[in-house]
């Protein structure tokens, strides 16, 4: 019998991933660059359990027994597999897999890409795979390629049709810019939204703004956000992660039939942002949307406490003076002053816009943990808690 355990971070892209140019091997058409989150507050946990008493392969994800057949996994299985270092008679083994995120599901957040990673972290561990395991982890959701990584990395897409080249690589470990901080403005919404991997096939189908996007736009972005990452220029990095998210949206609109994934809020914040910046005569803070209305901000520590002053005033809480309206890092937050009220201009938005703020920083890639304890398989190969 054989056990591992591993934990791995949900990333949010600064220059997005929109848009396969290969839909089995999962090819992107550009270049992305991601920031690894810190997994104290948001990560994937994975146990792993290979057993020569197990009868069938089997999962149990979030306390729930899924099928194992999902074409995903069994893509990360495979490749695992091709590149196994084992005993035949091991490689024969049927695997236990329990999976579970330390954050809700239904907040919206991209989980897959946590979740992936962390799956491929631990069966390569468990098949002594060695080397890049990037391509493993893209098997099962491409951005989950970067989760494989902590601090900022870059997914490059690489040329080659079989797709070997397109690999992720670390720009700069999570030491290299200790000041950045990320709040993450859990939205209110209960709409059924498109999945990112409907909207992007029928993007690369039918939006001329995509091929314009990954041919013009793209290259020399993602040049000049790896340029400011290593030189910790700041308002560089905002700018072009503001362009870049909104350019993505834009792509979606471009697509037929169009996919929708900012609501009211998500404009209000992003209106909000704008009007700070220009009212604070830099640029203080900048914004991301993925596949849904969510809202990131990337800013640096010293400006925190504004910026949940800023929150707090325009889109306040019901839940407020509750502890788990803001969670992560300690939420000190500063009274907005008259004279930056006065030049923002806007009016203030009804309470409960926004669910909860999850404050975070830039953290390390999958990390494996040894202590038996943290196993989520029991002795037997089924699942601790369910
Ligand atoms: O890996 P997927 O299919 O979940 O792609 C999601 C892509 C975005 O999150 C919208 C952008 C990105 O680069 O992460």
């Amino acid at each position: 019998m054989s056990i591992v355990t591993c934990i791995a971070p949900v990333n949010i892209a600064v220059i997005k991933y929109w848009g396969k140019r290969d839909e089995q091997l999962i090819l992107p058409v550009n270049d992305s660059i991601s920031a690894s989150l810190d997994t104290n507050q948001l990560c994937a946990k994975t146990t792993i359990m290979a057993s020569p008493d197990f009868d069938v392969d089997r999962i149990w994800l979030n306390g729930r027994e899924e099928s194992i057949n999902n074409p995903r996994l069994q893509n990360c299985l495979r490749e695992v597999r091709k590149r196994a270092q084992l005993s035949p008679e091991m490689e024969s083994w049927k695997l236990h897999i329990c999976s579970k995120n330390n954050f809700p599901t239904a907040a919206g957040l991209a989980s897959s890409a946590a979740g992936y990673a962390c799956l491929s972290a631990t069966l390569a561990k468990l098949y002594k795979v060695e080397g890049d395991i990037s391509t493993i982890a893209r098997s099962g959701s491409g951005s989950a390629c970067r989760s494989v990584y902590g601090g900022f990395v870059r997914w490059y897409a690489g040329t080659d049709p079989n797709g070997s080249d397109s690999i992720a690589k670390q720009i700069a470990p999570p030491s290299h810019w200790p000041e950045m901080r990320i709040l993450i403005l859990v939205v209110n919404d209960e709409r059924k939204k498109t999945s990112s991997a409907l909207g992007m096939k029928n993007s690369v189908l039918t939006s001329e703004l995509l091929k314009y996007r990954a041919e013009h736009c793209v290259p020399k972005r993602v040049e000049e956000m790896q340029q400011a990452i290593m030189d910790k220029n700041f308002e560089k990095f905002a700018e072009l992660m503001i362009k870049d998210s909104n350019q993505m949206h834009a792509v979606c609109l471009d697509t037929t039939p169009p996919c929708f994934y900012l609501n009211n809020v998500s404009f209000g914040i992003i209106d909000l942002i704008h009007a700070y910046n220009e009212a604070s005569k830099c640029v203080k803070v900048g914004y991301t949307n993925d596949a849904g209305p969510n809202t990131v901000l990337y800013l640096l520590e010293k400006n925190v406490p504004e910026v949940l002053g800023l929150l707090d005033y325009y889109f306040p809480s019901e839940s407020m003076k509750n502890v788990e309206y803001k969670r992560g890092n300690p939420p000190q937050s500063f009274p907005l002053s008259k004279e930056l009220i006065s030049k923002i201009n806007r009016e203030k938005n009804q309470p409960g816009h926004l669910k909860y703020i999850i404050h975070t920083r830039v953290g390390d890639g999958p990390t494996y943990l040894e202590n038996p304890r943290e196993h989520l398989l029991d002795s037997k190969g089924l699942p601790v808690e369910l």
